[in-house]
C-alpha cells in the first residue's frame, strides 16, 4: 500500500504529501490527538505489517486463510451460483495470497470473469498484472489503482456485467461501527441488484486473545505504530524521539472495539516541517487505530442496512472469523 517517492508522478505526489501533511497537522492539533491507521502503510509499514500477519499472537489472517485454502470451491461455488459472468473486483488486494485460492478454484470450473483487483498503490497493481497470470494460467485481470469508490465507478463503466466484490482481512474492521455502516451503504450505492459482497470479519472472542493480537510478545505491532512517527519524521520533516512514545493496546469486550495508543513518554514539543510545534504533555496520547470486532448478528444488521442480504457463513475451524456473502437487494 505504501507509495514510494520514486515512481509516481511529481504533481501527484505532491498532492498526495500535502494530504498526507493537512491530516497529520488537523490530527495532532484535535483534542484529543489522532493520526489516521491508513497511513501506517508506506514501503516499511507494508513490511511490518507482513511481519504481524507472521507472528504467533495474530490471528486474523491465518483464520481467513484457512476459511480460503479449504473451503474455496464452496465460497467459489456460491459466487458462480449468483448468475453468469461477473467482474470480480477486489477492494485492497495486496499481495492476492488468500484471493489466489478462490482465484483458481473459479479457474478450474472455465467460469467466465475478470478479476478486477483495486489498490491506492500503484506497486501492488503493476505487481499483480505482472505476476498473477503467470501464477493463474488463463486468468483475466485488469487491475485498477485507485480510490475505492473512484475505482468502482471505473469498473462500472468498463463492463455492465454483474460484480463480487471481495472485502478482506477484516479491513471493515479499521473503521468504527457508524464509519463501517457508512461504507456498506455507500458499496451498495455503487452496485446493482444481484451484485454480491464477500466480506471478512474478525469476530468477537476472548478478550486476551484478541488483545494479544495487538500485543505482540515481540513488538512488531508496537513498531508497526511508531513508524507512523517515523514517516512522518521522514516524509514531512519533524523529530518525533521514538524512544518517548510507548505503544499502548486496548480492547473493550463490551463494544468489541480495540484500539492502540501511543502515549507520550514525558512532557515534550515536536515540530513539524519547521513550523508546526506541537505539544505533547507526559502521559498524554494519541489515538492511531480501531480494529473492531463483530458479533454475527452485528454482520448481519449491517447487510440488512446497507441493502444486501447475507446469504451465506464461512467461518474457520475456531469460529473466531467470518467470510459472510452478501446479495444486494
Ligand atoms: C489491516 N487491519 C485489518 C489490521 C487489523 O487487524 O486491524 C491492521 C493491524 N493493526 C495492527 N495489527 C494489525
Amino acid at each position: 500500500m505504501g507509495l514510494p517517492a520514486t515512481i509516481v508522478r511529481p504533481g501527484l505526489y505532491k498532492e498526495k504529501t500535502d494530504t498526507f501533511y493537512r491530516d497529520v497537522i488537523s490530527g495532532l492539533r484535535s483534542v484529543p490527538k489522532r493520526l489516521n491507521s491508513k497511513y501506517f502503510y508506506d514501503a516499511k509499514g507494508d513490511k511490518i505489517f507482513q511481519e504481524i500477519m507472521n507472528c504467533r499472537e495474530y490471528y486474523p489472517t491465518r483464520c481467513e486463510m484457512e476459511i480460503f485454502s479449504k473451503r474455496a470451491a464452496e465460497l467459489g461455488d456460491a459466487l458462480i451460483a449468483g448468475g453468469d459472468a461477473f467482474d470480480l473486483i477486489e477492494l485492497g488486494a495486496g499481495d492476492a495470497t488468500k484471493s489466489s485460492h478462490l482465484l483458481k478454484y473459479l479457474l478450474e470450473q472455465k467460469a467466465d470473469f475478470t478479476y478486477l483487483p483495486i489498490d491506492i498503490s500503484g506497486n501492488v497493481i503493476e505487481m499483480l498484472n505482472k505476476t498473477l497470470p503467470d501464477r493463474l494460467p488463463g486468468l483475466k485481470i485488469n487491475g485498477l489503482n485507485g480510490e475505492y469508490f473512484d475505482m468502482l465507478k471505473v469498473a462500472a463503466d468498463i463492463s455492465n456485467r454483474r460484480k463480487v466484490v471481495l472485502f478482506l482481512g477484516s479491513n471493515i474492521g479499521n473503521m468504527t461501527l457508524e464509519d463501517a455502516q457508512a461504507f456498506c451503504k455507500k458499496l451498495r450505492e455503487h452496485l446493482s441488484e444481484g451484485d454480491m459482497v464477500l466480506m471478512g470479519f474478525d469476530l468477537k472472542k476472548n478478550p486476551r486473545t484478541v488483545l494479544a493480537a495487538y500485543n505482540d510478545s515481540e513488538g512488531i505491532t508496537k513498531r508497526f505504530n511508531l513508524n507512523l512517527l517515523e514517516r512522518i519524521n521522514r516524509e514531512l520533516n519533524a523529530d518525533f524521539h521514538l524512544s518517548k512514545f510507548d505503544h499502548y493496546p486496548v480492547y473493550d469486550p463490551e463494544t468489541g472495539a480495540c484500539k492502540s495508543y501511543l502515549i507520550s513518554l514525558e512532557d515534550q514539543e515536536v515540530t513539524i516541517n519547521n513550523r508546526e510545534r506541537i505539544h505533547f504533555r507526559k502521559d498524554e496520547y494519541i489515538y492511531m487505530e480501531i480494529s473492531q470486532k463483530f458479533t454475527l448478528l452485528q454482520t448481519e444488521q449491517i447487510a440488512d442496512n446497507a441493502g444486501f442480504k447475507a446469504v451465506d457463513c464461512f467461518f474457520d475451524s475456531k469460529k473466531w472469523f467470518l467470510d459472510a456473502i452478501w446479495i444486494a437487494e
